[in-house]
């Protein structure tokens, strides 16, 4: 199967609660490897850009509201099939609704405040890194 790199955001109530440790190691322990990471502040400007898709949403300033509140981990995560390897580590959008075991029955409170991003599809993958990382910050592994 194709190595393919995926994105990852460790979302403000991740951060503040102290699990960027926890959530990095289920990335670790299902083979997706770190390729490249920032620890930063997301100003309005940006995480409207990066939400652009759901800007019509009556959700949209809840969560942009949200994503500038604190500190986030940007992440390229690379391995085996990760798009969506990712996504099923991660669980259902709604933690309700998620899996025992997903990072966001673990660690989501709500809705919003869902503990991780994902990608959704390889093309949402590549937009994503872009907007995010320089391609000589993506560490490849060969
Ligand atoms: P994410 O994977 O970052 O992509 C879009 C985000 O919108 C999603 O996770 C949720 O956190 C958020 N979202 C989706 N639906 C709702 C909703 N009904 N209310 C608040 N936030 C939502």
């Amino acid at each position: 199967m194709a190595i393919e790199k995926t994105f990852s955001i460790i979302k403000p109530n991740s951060t503040l609660d102290n699990n960027i440790g926890n959530i990095k190691s289920i990335f670790e322990k299902n083979d997706l490897r770190i390729a490249a990471a920032k620890f930063t502040k997301l100003s309005r400007e940006k995480a409207e850009g990066f939400y652009i898709e759901h800007k019509e949403r009556p959700f949209f300033g809840e969560l942009v509201d949200f994503m500038t509140s604190g500190p986030v981990m940007l992440m390229c995560l690379e391995g085996e099939n990760a798009v969506m390897k990712n996504r099923e580590i991660m669980g259902a959008t709604n933690p309700a609704e998620a899996a025992e075991g997903t990072i966001r029955k673990l660690y989501a409170k709500s809705i919003g405040e869902n503990a991780v991003h994902g990608s959704d599809s390889e093309a949402s993958a590549q937009r994503e890194l872009a907007y995010f990382f320089e391609k000589n910050e993506l560490v490849d592994r060969f």
